[in-house]
C-alpha cells in the first residue's frame, strides 16, 4: 500500500430541495456578487436558473449571469468569464450543469484569482494556481466527478488542444446534488455519465499498486453499482433511487477515494481527451467507452492476476483456472455487451474519428513522443497508437 493524503473539503448537500439552500449556503462562505454559469440551456428551460436567481434575490446577494457553456469546454468561454467577473467585482462563482460547467467554473476562478497569469498556462502545466475564488456548484449531471474532483478540464478550441490539471483549487466548496435535477437528462448522456463514472474508479483500479483490499472493495462496489444504477436511470428515468446512486457514485469514483495507496493515472482517460479534443462533438464517456476493451485486450497480459480479481468481482466470471485468460477476456468481452446495450460505441469509428488521424492523435498524447502513460503495461507512443488502431 502506498502512501497518500487524502483530503477532499467539499461539503455535499444531498437529496430533494437541496438547491434551495443555495443562497444561504454561499452567505456562509461570503459570497456578496456571484457569477451564475451555466450550460446551453437545460437548466434555464427546466427553471432551475430561476429558481436559483429567487433563492440569491432571498438573501440579499448580488448575481450576474453567463450561459453558454458548450460541451468540451472551452478556452474562450473561460477568458469571457474571467473578464466578466473583473467588471463585475464577482467574488463567488455558482456552477449549475455537468461537468463542462464546472470545470469551466473552476478555471474562471482560478484565472480571476491569479491575474497575473494567463490561465491557458494552468492547463498547460506551466503555472499552478495559487489562489482562487470560493465556489460551489448544483449539479445537473451525474459522470465527471467535476463536483468533487481536483481536475479540471479545458480545450483551446482553436489548437483542438484539450487538457486536464490537477490542483487542491480545484475543488468545490460545496456540492448540491438533488438527484431529480437529472431527471431530464436524455439516454445518450446518462449512459455516457454511467461509462464515465465506472471509468473513473476502474482505471485507478487498474494502475499499479499492491494490497489495498478496501481501496478494491470500495471500487468494485462502485463498478457493480453504476453498471446497475445507470441502466436502470435509461429504463427510468424518474427513478429516485437509480438517479441518486449514479450522482454518488459520480462523486466518489472520482474524489480520490479509489485511489487510496494506489498509483494514479487515468490512462485511458489520456486517450480520450486526444479524440474529443480533436473531435469536439465527441461526448467524453463515449470516446472512453470506445477506447476502453482495446486497451484492456492490448494490456492485461502484464496483470492477468489483477483482471481475474475483476472478473469475478465485477462481472461474476467464474474462473477458468486452466485457461485464466479465456476468463479475462471474457469479463472484457461482458464489458462490451455492456456498454452496447445502454448505446454506447465500442469503437473509434463509430464516433467519426478517421484513420488519417490516428497518428496525430499518438503523436499528442504521448507529447510528441516524450511521455509513457504509466500501468502494468506502460504506453509509449507505439503502444498509444495500437490501441487507436485497434479501437478503430
Ligand atoms: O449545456 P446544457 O444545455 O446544460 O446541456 C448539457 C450538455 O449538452 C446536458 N445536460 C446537463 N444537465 C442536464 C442536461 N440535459 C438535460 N437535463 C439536465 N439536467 O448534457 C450535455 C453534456 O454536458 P457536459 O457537462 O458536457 O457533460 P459531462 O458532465 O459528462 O462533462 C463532460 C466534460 O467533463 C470533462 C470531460 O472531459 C468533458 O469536457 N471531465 C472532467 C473531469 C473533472 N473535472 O474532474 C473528469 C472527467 O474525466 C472528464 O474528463
Ligand atoms: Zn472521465
Amino acid at each position: 500500500m502506498e502512501n497518500f493524503i487524502y483530503d477532499v473539503p467539499t461539503r455535499v448537500y444531498f437529496g430533494k430541495d437541496q438547491e434551495l439552500k443555495v443562497g444561504e449556503i454561499i452567505k456562509e462562505y461570503g459570497g456578496r456578487k456571484v457569477l451564475i454559469h451555466y450550460g446551453g440551456g437545460s437548466a434555464v428551460r427546466s427553471g432551475l436558473i430561476g429558481r436559483v436567481e429567487e433563492c440569491l434575490k432571498a438573501e440579499g446577494i448580488e448575481y450576474v449571469l453567463l450561459g453558454g457553456v458548450q460541451p468540451n469546454p472551452e478556452i474562450k468561454m473561460v477568458r469571457k468569464g474571467i473578464e466578466l467577473c473583473q467588471k463585475e467585482g464577482v467574488d463567488f462563482i455558482l456552477a449549475v450543469g455537468g461537468g463542462s460547467v464546472m470545470d469551466s467554473a473552476k478555471d474562471i476562478a482560478n484565472g480571476v484569482a491569479n491575474p497575473e497569469v494567463d490561465v491557458w498556462d494552468f492547463s498547460m502545466g506551466k503555472a499552478q494556481p495559487k489562489k482562487t475564488l470560493p465556489k460551489g456548484c448544483i449539479l445537473t449531471l451525474a459522470a465527471a466527478g467535476s463536483e468533487m474532483s481536483n481536475s479540471c478540464v479545458i480545450t483551446d478550441e482553436e489548437t483542438g488542444t484539450k487538457r486536464g490539471y490537477g490542483s487542491p483549487m480545484n475543488r468545490m466548496n460545496f456540492a448540491i446534488e438533488n438527484p431529480e435535477l437529472t431527471y431530464t437528462v436524455d439516454a445518450y448522456q446518462t449512459a455516457c455519465g454511467a461509462v464515465d463514472i465506472a471509468m473513473h474508479t476502474m482505471e485507478r483500479y487498474f494502475c499499479p499498486g499492491e494490497d489495498t483490499y478496501l481501496t478494491d472493495a470500495i471500487a468494485e462496489a462502485v463498478m457493480k453499482c453504476t453498471i446497475k444504477a445507470g441502466m436502470d436511470c435509461i429504463k427510468e428515468p424518474e427513478n429516485y433511487a437509480a438517479r441518486a446512486n449514479m450522482a454518488w457514485a459520480s462523486s466518489l469514483a472520482h474524489n480520490g477515494l479509489t485511489q487510496c495507496g494506489r498509483q494514479f493515472q487515468l490512462v485511458v482517460h489520456q486517450l480520450e481527451h486526444e479524440v474529443s479534443g480533436m473531435y469536439p462533438k465527441v461526448a467524453h464517456g463515449a470516446g472512453l467507452a470506445a477506447l476502453w476493451c482495446s486497451w484492456a485486450r492490448y494490456v492485461y497480459q502484464a496483470n492477468v492476476p489483477r483482471f481475474l480479481q475483476w472478473a469475478q468481482n465485477v462481472w461474476d466470471v467464474a474462473i477458468d483456472f486452466e485457461h485464466p485468460e479465456k476468463t479475462v477476456l471474457k469479463a472484457i468481452d461482458l464489458q462490451e455487451e455492456y456498454y452496447r446495450k445502454i448505446g454506447m460505441p465500442t469503437r473509434l469509428s463509430e464516433l467519426g474519428v478517421k484513420e488519417a488521424d490516428l497518428e496525430t492523435l499518438a503523436f499528442r498524447c504521448s507529447r510528441e513522443k516524450t511521455r509513457t502513460l504509466i500501468g502494468y503495461k506502460p504506453l509509449a507512443y507505439e503502444d498509444v497508437l495500437a490501441v487507436f488502431r485497434m479501437a478503430l
